[in-house]
């Protein structure tokens, strides 16, 4: 498994938060990933200080049939596929399409790197999804093997989660037979807010099957930092949350190597 999608209909959960940094956990080990930005907000890009033009994101990428060109590397072993608003337009082009939902998958498989397939370049490919449910979010799912999903520790964090599972469930049944959801991850606990632990317990109840152990615990330095356009683990490497992100590494690694 290298691809993974970061995949939560529900907005502002922490899955920018969540690909960036887990990412560059990774990328601090040795490990080469690739985050593809799929979001028209950018978000991605804005978090690793990485700005392009328009004309050099996905969207374009997806035109060309080759991402090559478009790819930056903003920390050694990290990289970037940008996105930009573009992507907006992309839902009602693809609609008429025969393969529409493969577009994401085929750019994947056609690309290659510095000699080399894309896919074999990298270690791990990690895709940053929009807030919603749609032919994009169908597209990373197609494209996708394995599927990690962010929860925000606050109300509703579990609303909408059935759903979302019934559409990985759909992908896998229809367009993409490997996809396995690998992940869930509690983003911005905070042990002094009693509904923390109930998220905490209700996620655990209906989900323990995926859900890490590692919790990312809530701070404004996560924020901070991204306005500056740096992870958390460059912004200041010793803070509790960077810790976390590592800890989350090493627990990914450890699945993987079970799965
Ligand atoms: N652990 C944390 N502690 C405090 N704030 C956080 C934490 N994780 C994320 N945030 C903040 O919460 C907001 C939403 O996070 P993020 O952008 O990662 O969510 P998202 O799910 O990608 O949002 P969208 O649905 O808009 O793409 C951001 O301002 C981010 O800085
Ligand atoms: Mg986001």
């Amino acid at each position: 498994m290298k691809v993974f999608a970061f995949i939560n209909q529900k907005g502002g959960v922490g899955k920018t938060t969540l690909t960036i940094n887990l990412a560059r956990a990774l990328s601090l080990k040795g490990l080469k990933v690739l985050i593809i930005d799929s979001d028209p907000q950018a978000n991605a890009g804005s978090g690793l200080g990485v700005r392009v033009k328009r004309e050099e994101s996905l969207y374009q990428a997806l035109i060309e049939e080759n991402c090559e060109a478009f790819i930056r590397e903003p920390y050694p072993n990290l990289f970037l596929l940008p996105s930009s608003i573009d992507l907006v337009g992309l839902e009602l082009e693809l609609a008429n399409l025969d393969r529409r939902e493969f577009v994401l998958k085929e750019l994947l498989t056609k690309s290659s790197y510095k000699g080399e397939k894309l896919l074999s370049y990298f270690d791990f490919i990690f895709i940053d999804a929009p807030p919603s449910l749609s032919l994009i979010t169908v597209n990373i799912l197609t494209a996708s093997q394995g599927v990690v999903i962010p929860l925000q520790c606050e109300y509703y964090a579990l609303e909408g989660l059935s759903l979302l599972v019934r559409t990985v469930r759909r992908i896998k049944d229809t367009f993409n037979p490997e996809l396995k959801l690998f992940g869930m991850v509690l983003m911005m606990y905070d042990p002094r807010n009693r509904l923390t632990f109930d998220i905490a317990e209700e996620a655990r109840k209906h989900f323990k099957w995926i859900l890490f152990n590692t919790v990312i615990p809530k701070s404004v330095r996560v924020s901070e930092a991204q306005s500056y356009g740096k992870a958390i683990l460059d912004y200041e490497p010793n803070h509790k949350v960077s810790e976390s992100f590592k800890s989350l590494a090493e627990e990914f690694l450890n699945r993987l190597k079970k799965s």
